[in-house]
């Protein structure tokens, strides 16, 4: 077999973010796009972090159009650039926690997972490339920055000419030098769950019919962890598991597990015959959504409530290290913290920033607002892991996910929480808010909103306690003398325009408000937010596209 250099020239926008490049298929189809890009990060792996030849790399995907030609040719470009084994999931899938389970596990030199999470898939939808590093957690920006500089000099690509390799069958055969191993890409994640988790307990719950659940894999790449999981290991009923067979355009719906794409479910979980549990995860398999019967679990609350019950469950009965949020994430679990004289670390938006902080011990669990959760098992978001986590605690505590909330609310106050999502926003506008919030947040202090008083405003700026580096402008806070606030921010991973969000937090301590409606709970800092924000005048939009 030959090994091909191909001579190619850059393109330009091949900066990965905080998930990877995320592009649309049709921008990843194009003539030599993915070739660059994979060229870029092999010699990244090998240069500027002296990966020794011949070393082992993990590949798999979501099982997104696009998912099984981007893998051959990864894997043909992996066996030209000096690689000595890649292991592929079985049928080219992999969701992303179990990538980075793999990853440490076999304490491979890396990985490279195929997915655009949560975004839409198929040919009209999106496509995206990540790389992950030993600890099993996403590149670190020295990383993405050297992937990036490298894609803008590129010459040449490398490549085996050869055939496609066969991934339908575990098993190991050889492309060139390099050996590639199809695994099954259940097996190691569902044994780390077994050995974190009272699965007898949650067995007898789920088996013995005492807790009836569903759980929407929304046609995405956990469908099949949660039937061998929650079905077949933990005895639920067929059928607990519904949209179970990964589609590449995941039924034409959108793989965001959150109560306006997750329709599905919540009509179930809202109807008549409600099930006692609910969960959703997205199209990688890290997001989460928790839902009791005709009651929704806001992240930053799943998070508190977990951290809180965390000694219940057996991988965390010596109690946590410490917990993080990311900033515009409630501050629910800085309560649980307080309490549990642990500390709390508030970083920026993204799960990277949470890695250093596990690798040095200084963190057990995290979260972020939009639907993930994990701990130190992983250094990703893991979706299955939550709802193990909320089947854990049910199976212990023999309560509803209502009662469980509503006594963790009168113990320690209520974060009554929405985020509002503009989407698709010319980017100019969505900047002018932002300036114009940035400018102006100088005057607010003291300003006085009705019963809300401004105590202080900031762009907020993350100084990482392990490394020293520094994040700035990771978005504007709104903070009021009460603990409530309302954070602008705009998103790094959109595709289309730009996406503006607002995040709202109002705490109330009083326990005869609890039952509130969120939204009504938070109108007068909706009011604000747009007020201060000049947001419908600048924008145009009257409402967001989506509220959470
Ligand atoms: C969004 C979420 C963020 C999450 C990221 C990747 O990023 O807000 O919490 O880490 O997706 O899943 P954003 O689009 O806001 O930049
Ligand atoms: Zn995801």
């Amino acid at each position: 077999m030959n090994t091909h250099t191909v001579a190619t020239t850059p393109f330009n926008d091949q900066k990965p973010g905080t998930s990877g490049l995320r592009k649309k298929v049709v921008v990843f189809q194009s003539p030599r796009y993915l070739e660059n890009f994979v060229q870029a990060v092999f010699e990244t792996i090998f240069d500027a972090a002296a990966a020794p030849s011949g070393c082992t790399l993990v590949l798999g995907g979501d099982g997104r159009y696009y998912n099984r030609e981007a893998i051959q040719v990864i894997l043909k470009m992996a066996a030209a650039n000096g690689f000595g084994r890649v292991m592929v999931g079985k049928g080219g899938i992999l969701s992303t926690p179990a990538a980075s389970c793999v990853i440490r596990k076999y304490k491979t030199f890396g990985g490279i997972v195929l997915s655009a999470s949560h975004n839409p898939g198929g040919p009209d939808g999106d496509f995206g490339i990540k790389y992950n590093i030993g600890n099993g957690g996403p590149a670190p920006e020295k990383v993405t920055e050297a992937i990036y500089t490298k894609s803008k000099t590129i010459s040449a690509y490398r490549m085996l000419d050869a055939a496609d390799v066969a991934l339908d069958a575990v098993g190991e055969t050889s492309l060139g030098n390099m050996k590639v191993q199809v695994f099954d890409p259940v097996s190691d994640y569902a044994e780390l769950m077994e050995s974190l988790f009272n699965f007898a307990a949650i067995r007898n719950l789920l088996a013995g019919g005492f807790l009836r659940i569903k759980f929407d894999a929304m046609h995405a790449v956990n469908g099949p962890y949660a039937k061998e999981i929650l079905e077949r290991r933990l005895g639920a009923p067929v059928g607990s598991v519904m949209n179970a067979v990964p589609l590449e355009d995941f039924g034409g719906g959108h793989p965001d597990p959150n109560l306006t794409y997750a329709h599905d479910l919540v009509e179930i979980m809202y109807g008549a015959e409600a099930p006692d549990f609910g969960a959703a995860s997205d199209g990688d398999g890290d997001r989460n959504m928790i839902l009791g019967q005709r009651f929704f679990v806001t992240p930053s609350d799943s998070l508190a409530v977990i951290a809180a019950n965390a000694t219940l469950v057996p991988g965390y009965k010596k109690g946590l290290a410490g917990i993080a949020r990311s900033m515009p994430t409630s501050a629910a679990a800085d309560r649980v913290a307080q309490a549990l004289n642990i500390p709390c670390y508030e970083t920026p938006t993204g799960w990277k920033f949470f890695g250093n902080l596990m690798d040095a011990g200084k963190v057990t669990m995290c979260g972020e607002e939009s639907f993930g959760t994990s701990s130190d098992h992983v250094r990703e978001k893991d979706g299955l892991w939550a709802v193990l986590f909320w089947l854990n605690i049910l199976a212990v505590r023999r309560q509803s996910v209502e009662s469980i909330l509503r006594e963790h609310w009168a113990k320690y106050g209520r974060n009554f929480y929405s985020r509002y999502d503009y989407d698709g926003l010319p980017t100019a506008a969505a900047q002018g808010v932002m300036s114009h919030l940035q400018n102006n947040f100088g005057q607010l202090t003291g300003a006085q909103f009705g019963k809300y008083t401004v105590k202080f405003c900031d762009d907020f700026s993350y100084t990482d306690p392990v490394d020293g580096s520094v994040s700035s402008g990771q978005g504007v806070r709104i903070i009021f003398t009460d603990g409530s606030r309302i954070v602008f921010r705009l998103s790094g991973t959109g595709t289309e325009g730009a996406t503006l969000r607002v995040y709202l937090e109002a705490y109330e301590a009083d326990t005869s408000r609890h039952h509130l409606d969120a939204q009504v709970a938070l109108a007068d800092l909706i009011r604000i937010a747009l007020q201060i924000s000049e947001l419908k005048q600048r924008t145009g939009r009257e409402q967001p596209t989506v509220i959470t």
